[in-house]
């Protein structure tokens, strides 16, 4: 056997983690309620960011817990290729409750990174089945965020995802992103100016025909390249385009799903509906893996042909609809639903923001964006070392017992739904600090 490792955390490779720098003074996260993590010293973090925009009821809520640990005691796995189990009807029956009408058809993943290929597997799939095969092309955003898979990294636009890995897959375009700081900085809730950026899309509609684009996918709000909100008339823009050529919207709703935004979703927030929405994260409360994607009945039906013994549509997972997560997701929703989480951001929405905004004339805060529970913070970077002024920022506020998230210069903040207003001052207050001192 080879010898062990000096130290004890060498063997662990940590994901979208600068490993060199962690191993050298290790972050570690040992115990989780309500608001708060602990460390495994026993001091207590506030999280400001839903550990991973996911915890959106808070940490080990009793219903989740509970119907978590008896389905593990009453049924571990099912197989749900060709099999299916009570939970898995029950939880997709209770989710098209939720969502904008028409989108009443849920497909199970494990991630949203899953998600994501799976919905524009389902675009693709969905044209050549109605005879329009020629729709070959998927449409991103620059900037745009959807998973670490290929299909998510070849319509996704952050470079560094990108870059490493190749040629991607073919015919794929992206629209502009909407960042326009110049005209927009500093905008409580959606930005008034660039509505007509969506009409990138007509200019690759005639480079490349409509008739040959599938699907377009975007993020209502982009939440990994640093929280950036939909100017105002821009998703409606984007919607009334794909409808003049045919072209399926997704919407990538991973974090903006399960009352980010103040709505069960942020399409009713913007009052957009897609054709298909692909969730994760707040689907289970980050307890169990489990993403979804949903899909209009139209689509849906439009599979049901042919021979009633074939299969429809060749694709799933293992661990589509895997009983621990269903039984979580439902633990989840009753949780949302006792408590009203999926609306309380919008009660909030107008006190996080006054917090947040109060952070403008700090040291380097070069911009302040909000929505719901969603923030952004962006910093002027460090001459010539991009992402390290807020990764410092990063430090200290850890150090000051709050757990925030960077992203470059961005500070992006997304507390879970129960977050108090004391609390959102304990946050905004640790990063004021954090701010002056990295000045
Ligand atoms: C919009 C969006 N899509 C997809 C993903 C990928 O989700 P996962 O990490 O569960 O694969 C994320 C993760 O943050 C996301 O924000």
């Amino acid at each position: 056997m080879d010898k062990p490792h000096e130290n004890p955390v060498d063997a662990y490779w940590m994901p979208f983690t600068a490993n060199r720098q962690f191993k050298k003074a290790p972050r570690l996260l040992a115990r989780a309620e309500g608001m708060h993590y602990w460390t495994p010293e026993g001091r207590q973090i506030l999280d400001g960011v839903a550990g991973l925009w996911c915890v959106n009821a808070g940490h080990a809520r009793p219903k989740i817990v509970q119907a978590i640990q008896e389905q593990a005691a009453e049924m571990d796995f099912a197989p749900p290729f060709q099999m299916g189990h009570p939970k898995a009807f029950e939880l997709a029956e209770r989710l098209v409750q939720l969502t904008p009408a028409g989108l009443d058809k849920v497909f199970y993943t494990n991630s949203g990174s899953e998600s994501v290929e799976t919905a524009l597997k389902m675009a693709l799939a969905y044209h050549r089945v109605r005879g329009e095969g020629q729709r070959t092309r998927l449409i991103g955003r620059e900037r745009g965020y959807h998973g670490v898979n290929f299909g998510g990294i070849s319509v996704g636009g952050m470079v560094a995802n990108r870059k490493m890995f190749g040629s991607l897959l073919a015919g794929v375009d992206h629209i502009r992103h909407t960042h326009d700081p110049a005209r927009n900085a500093f905008s409580v809730g959606q930005p008034a100016h660039g509505a007509e950026l969506a009409d990138d899309l007509e200019r690759l509609c005639a480079l490349h025909d409509p008739s040959t684009i599938a699907a377009v996918i975007v993020e209502p709000v982009a939440g990994s390249t640093g929280v950036l909100i939909p100017p105002q008339g821009y998703l409606q823009r984007l919607r009334e385009i794909c409808d003049k050529h045919g072209i399926l919207l997704i919407f990538d709703e991973v974090i903006t799903g399960f009352g980010r935004t103040g709505t069960p979703f942020a399409a009713q927030r913007f009052n957009v509906t897609p054709d298909l929405m692909t969730v994760a994260k707040g689907i289970s409360n980050g307890c169990v893996p489990m993403g979804a994607v949903f899909a209009k009945g139209s689509i849906y039906d439009t599979f049901m042909n042919g021979p009633e013994h074939l299969i429809e549509f060749f694709h799933g997972y293992t661990y589509s609809a895997h009983p621990l997560a269903c039984a979580a997701a439902l633990g989840t929703l009753d949780t949302y639903a006792d408590e009203g989480l999926l609306t309380r951001a919008a009660e909030l929405e107008g006190y996080f923001a006054d917090a947040l905004h109060a952070l403008r004339g700090l040291p380097n805060v070069i911009d302040v964006r909000n929505i719901g529970l969603v923030g952004g913070i962006e910093l002027a970077p460090l001459p010539g070392e991009p992402a390290k002024r807020a990764f410092s920022v990063f430090l200290d506020c850890w150090e000051q017992g709050l757990l925030i998230r960077t992203t470059g210069d961005t500070i992006a903040l997304s507390p879970p739904l129960i977050v108090s207003k004391a609390q959102i001052d304990e946050i905004v207050g640790t990063i004021a600090t954090a701010l002056k001192r990295a000045a």
